[in-house]
């Protein structure tokens, strides 16, 4: 087990709040923070790149502020994601400017590269990069990557269909770095069940939706609250790569969720122009299977307040 040491005693739970596209915005990012849980956001949500420099500047001098007036209990780091595929032409200028404020932790997805992992550790932040298996894994770590994030089956968005046992086992078989869970943690006995199985924290996305900082549609929350595991679909029709979302939001779009026809990879694409993803992501609402633990629309200080609980129980419970 690895806590990467920019995060050692700066958490009030093992939990990084995910990246979603559109969604995560400053404000969530810093309840999230200032509630002892790494928050997070896509640069490619604050547009055009202008827009990601005064995000910058709020949440650096805002959590900057919070720490001064309470020394003894910080607020987290805080974690930008940038998606390191060839259709961003975002990425050059947005990554000089996670180099000019020096964002703590960079969290990378759909591609490893080494110059952006060197330009991230120039100011000494960390990269965390994401995976669906142990052959990215190891790609990742050869590149430069710090950790990471192991994306299981019944994860939102872009998921994988790996069991989460399975996949951080063989990750664990030879990487002893910073681990994280993603795929369907929505309460405090899956954070405790992420760190039995070998990682050092859960990357928590869809519970974070319903909060009232949460940049989504109401009927989005609402659905979300009101969904199982049984109402999330798996499909690659909406951007060409597989991920989870919710059924009813694709009958809302007057498309039949059993029958969805396929799609393929090239469809992508995630430049700052506005791109069919960002369409199919404001219809077609994604989330993962652990929507059912999440029974209301919650600021996010109370949904993490409800997962400290639930984990604090959790491990007294298995205390033998
Ligand atoms: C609506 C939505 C949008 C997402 N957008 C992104 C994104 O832009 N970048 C990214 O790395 N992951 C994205 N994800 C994946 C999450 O970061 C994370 O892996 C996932 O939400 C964890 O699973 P959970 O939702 O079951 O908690 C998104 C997930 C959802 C549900």
């Amino acid at each position: 087990m690895s806590l990467p040491d920019i995060l050692k005693g700066r958490l009030s739970i093992p939990v990084v709040g995910s990246p979603l596209f559109i969604i995560s915005n400053p404000d969530l990012v810093i309840a999230q923070c200032k509630a002892g849980v790494v928050g997070s956001f896509p640069s490619l949500n604050a547009r055009p790149v202008e827009v990601f420099e005064q995000w910058l500047q709020r949440i650096t001098s805002e959590l900057a502020e919070y720490d001064a007036q309470n020394p003894e209990r910080p607020s987290a780091p805080f974690a930008v994601n940038q998606i390191v595929h060839k259709s961003n032409d975002r990425l050059e200028q947005d990554l000089a400017l996670c180099v000019k404020y020096k964002v703590p932790i960079v969290i990378t997805s759909l591609g490893a590269r080494e110059d952006v992992n060197q330009a991230i550790h120039s100011y000494g932040g960390i990269v965390l990069h994401d995976v669906i298996n142990n052959f990215y894994a190891k790609k990742a770590i050869e590149k430069g990557a710090d950790g990471l994030i192991a994306v299981a089956a019944g994860a939102g968005g872009h998921a994988g269909t790996l069991s989460p046992f399975a996949l951080i086992h063989e990750i664990r078989e030879w990487f002893d770095g910073p681990l994280l869970l993603s795929g369907a943690i929505s309460n405090g006995n899956a954070i405790l069940a992420a760190q039995a199985a070998g990682a050092d924290l859960a990357y928590i996305g869809s519970a974070f939706i319903a909060t009232e900082e949460a940049n989504a549609d109401q009927g989005y929350k609402d659905m979300i609250v009101g969904s199982a595991a049984s109402d999330i679909v798996y499909s690659n029709l909406f951007t060409g790569v597989h991920g989870n979302y919710l059924k009813q939001s694709i009958i809302n779009s007057g498309l039949d969720p059993e029958a969805l026809p396929e799609s393929d990879p090239s469809k992508m694409n995630f430049g700052s122009g506005g791109s069919s993803k960002a369409k199919a992501w404001r219809d077609i609402w994604g989330a993962g299977q652990g929507v059912g633990a999440v029974k209301q629309v919650v600021p996010a200080a109370q949904l993490i307040e409800r997962l400290q609980r639930e984990y604090q129980a959790a491990r007294e419970r298995l205390v033998l």
